[in-house]
């Protein structure tokens, strides 16, 4: 591809998962990766000797004021994505915040308000509508091989030992995010995509596993659909032998067929033969792959980028992003009250 005339100036702000935001900013033919900035010097100085025409700051404010920027990604701890994104927008820059957009319901409101006051995009990265597994099962979808929907249900197994041993602000007390929350706003978001609006949450969780985890660490959300469909979203963090392949489990049932992860079954497939002729009978067979050269964070990035480019803007927007949020929440709060609660609506 050849080179634009005017490269969109990119940083990005904390540098863990974030790292996969710099390298899609480095390799994209429409972007100067121009700023990197965490509080960590030795992770950020780390990545200045990689990519040394890059600036390095310690502090968002500082970089806020030194550089002009047009594109900002958000990638710190949870509670911190609105404050700093708010910054960002304000300072003229689009922004891209990673999962969960907030950790509340006031913080997506502000978060959503300042973009667009500042008529700057915001996006949520919520990496996994980009990744070829569930973009496959997305387009099953659309193609209408399941028919009308009515369960969606995702199960995210889930061992976070390694996690909180290396990132400890996972279990931090002072910012606690329920399972379904911090983690399980992936699976919220991939059923809200496959399934539809959450009208009405309820909710289920303990807390055994992890003690010192400051919320709860197994949690089940029952979501009540704008279809019709019944959502159903188990997170747990200490499923010894659940990080595995597929640690996100998927199944879909529709009027027309099925999906259990890899596996999909249609009726379409017999040409008008009764479903209870088919039924259980005939064997599944794959879900069609999608094509893909890009991992899901990189391949976010492209379209974040792309849109900026030709002007659309990127999806899933902010709004998306804080319905994930208050779907989540919304089961959250279903488990503590033991009462079926109606997200926030954005
Ligand atoms: N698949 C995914 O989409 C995915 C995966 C992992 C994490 N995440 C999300 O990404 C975010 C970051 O998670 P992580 O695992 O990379 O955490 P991390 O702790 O590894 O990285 C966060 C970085 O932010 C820096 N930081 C903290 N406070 C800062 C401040 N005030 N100013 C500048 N830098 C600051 C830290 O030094 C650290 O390097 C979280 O919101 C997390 O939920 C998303």
């Amino acid at each position: 591809m050849s080179q634009p005339n005017t490269l969109l100036r990119a940083a990005v702000v904390g540098l863990g998962i974030g790292r996969f935001h710099v390298e899609a900013y480095a390799a994209n033919p429409h972007v100067e990766l121009a700023a990197l900035c965490d509080a960590n010097p030795e992770r950020l100085g780390s990545f200045l000797r990689q990519y040394p025409s890059a600036k390095g700051y310690a502090e968002l404010g500082e970089m806020l004021s030194r550089e002009t920027l047009d594109l900002v990604s958000i990638c710190t701890p949870d509670w911190m994505h609105a404050d700093m994104g708010i910054a960002a927008l304000q300072a003229g820059a689009h922004v891209v915040s990673t999962k969960p957009l907030t950790t509340t319901i006031d913080d997506a409101r502000r978060f959503v308000a300042a973009a667009e006051a500042s008529g700057r995009y915001l996006m949520a990265a919520h990496e996994r509508r980009f990744h070829p597994r569930y973009r496959a099962m997305r387009r099953v979808l659309d193609e209408g091989l399941l028919g009308q929907l009515f369960y969606v249900e995702l199960d995210y197994f889930t061992h976070k030992g390694r996690q909180f041993h290396n990132t400890p602000w996972y279990k931090s007390a002072e910012h606690p995010r329920a399972a379904i929350l911090g983690t399980g706003a992936h699976a919220v978001d991939l059923m809200r995509w496959f399934g539809g609006e959450v009208e009405e949450a309820w909710g289920t969780a303990n807390h055994i596993a992890w003690p010192d985890f400051p919320d709860d660490d197994c949690m089940v959300g029952v979501f009540k659909l704008a279809g019709g469909a019944i959502g159903k979203v188990t997170q747990t963090y200490a499923s010894i032998r659940g990080a595995g392949e597929p640690d996100l489990r998927v199944t879909l049932h529709g009027t027309k067929g099925s999906i259990e992860d890899e596996k999909l079954f249609s009726l379409d497939w017999f040409g008008g033969v009764p479903a209870m002729e088919v039924a259980g009978r005939k064997p599944w067979r794959e879900v069609p792959p999608v094509q893909q050269d890009r991992v899901s964070h990189h391949a976010q990035i492209d379209h974040f980028v792309s849109c900026l480019v030709e002007g659309r803007p990127p999806q899933p927007d902010g709004r998306e992003g804080a319905r994930t949020v208050a779907a989540c929440l919304a089961a959250v709060d279903a488990a503590r009250t033991g009462q079926p609660v109606r997200p926030a609506s954005f």
